[in-house]
């Protein structure tokens, strides 16, 4: 059994983070959301990874590499356009060969892995079997309709009126078959060649579709809060190791994260965080649910519900939360005058500034 690894795509729910990097990069407590997948991927015994990427190839291939780090062994395949999952799968085809696989998105995580789900696929063997989730808001997702004997009826993707509350996770067991389905059928109204189109062609031509409802949490990490969430849950599960400086000025409370080479002076930090090597924190409060990327420096602020990335510089900021900061982003209050707000943004950046009525 083989994985196809989804690491391409065009991000524009997460801009403008997503014009300098890779969504499936961002980090999450302080790891590469695509990590987790080929940690879980290792971990269900499959080591041949396939991994789809489009524009931020470099990126994706400098921080994967061969995977031998990961315990894995990783192939690319370039996807000249993100036309649609099914258009990822078709691309990578040839890589594949005719082994089963199990199509990971590269922004899902799930919570306690995939060993049981592959097992059960192999023991089983339909043509798709697929992971399902109970979800508030069925109009977002591709949605699932099961007959009475809990087998797969009908697929829609994203539909206005839902007709069930089961959202497709982002993980699929194939045999080969779907290949010819995904061939089989066109485009969407949103021009992408869907997988839900192609599942249904599956179930269409006979063929024995499969599902099971994930326990566990599941989390699609393509928008902002999103991300923040998935941070959240996952923080939720650290456990305390203290291997940075904690000075005498300093508390840290509960389960938190300080690599080796980060310091705190006079600085406290509320846990479940995470804050990265060589970050200095001075005269800093970090609340819950926070993580904090390697090489940062933050000096007389407050920051709760939040995910900075590696670089950053935050000083005299009273209150930040609900944040996601990219690479070396730079925030800081001045006694410039005339007294104002002064900004330099990317493209579709987001700024809420707080008070005032
Ligand atoms: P999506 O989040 O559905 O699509 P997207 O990345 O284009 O994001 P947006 O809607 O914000 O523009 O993709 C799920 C995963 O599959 C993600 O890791 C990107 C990857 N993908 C591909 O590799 N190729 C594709 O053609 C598409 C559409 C997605």
């Amino acid at each position: 059994m083989k994985a196809l690894v989804l690491a391409g795509g065009a991000g524009t729910r997460l801009r403008p983070i997503t014009y300098t990097s890779a969504k499936q990069l961002v980090p999450v407590a302080n790891k590469p959301i695509l990590f987790y997948g080929l940690e879980q991927l290792r971990d269900a015994g499959i080591t041949d990874v396939v991994i789809v990427v489009g524009d931020t190839h470099a990126e994706i291939e400098a921080a994967v590499g061969d995977g031998t780090a990961l315990g894995i062994d990783v192939a690319y395949v370039r996807q000249d356009q993100p036309l649609g999952l099914a258009h990822a799968l078709l691309t990578a085809e040839a890589a594949l060969g005719d082994d089963d696989l199990v199509m990971f998105l590269g922004d899902n995580l799930i919570e306690g892995g995939i060993t049981e789900v592959v097992r059960r696929f192999t023991t089983d063997r339909p043509a798709a079997q697929l992971l399902l989730k109970q979800v508030d808001d069925p109009t977002r997702f591709g949605v699932a309709v099961l007959d009475a004997d809990g087998a797969v009826q009908r697929l829609v993707e994203k539909p206005p009126e839902p007709p069930s509350d089961l959202a497709l996770v982002g993980v699929y067991l194939f045999t080969p078959a779907i290949f010819d389905a995904a061939r089989a059928i066109t485009p969407s109204w949103r021009g992408e060649l869907e997988i839900t189109d192609a599942i249904q062609q599956l179930v269409d031509e006979g063929h024995r579709v499969t599902a099971s409802t994930v326990d566990g949490w599941w989390l699609d990490t393509g928008k902002k809060d999103e991300l923040l969430e998935a941070n959240r849950t996952v923080l939720a599960g650290l456990t305390r190791r203290i291997d940075g400086e904690v000075d005498a000025g300093s508390d840290v409370v509960g389960d938190v994260v300080i690599e080796a080479g980060a310091s705190l002076i006079n600085s406290s930090v509320r846990g479940p965080a995470v804050i990265g090597a060589n970050t200095v924190l001075d005269e800093v409060h970090v609340g819950p649910f926070t993580s904090i990327a390697d090489d940062c420096h933050l000096e007389r602020c407050e920051l709760e519900y939040s995910v900075v990335m590696e670089g950053c510089h935050i000083r005299d900021v009273p209150r930040l939360e609900g944040s996601l900061l990219g690479r070396e982003v730079s925030v800081s209050r001045t006694q410039r005058r005339p007294a104002a707000h002064r900004l330099l943004l990317g493209d579709h950046s987001q700024v809420e500034i707080a008070g005032g009525a």
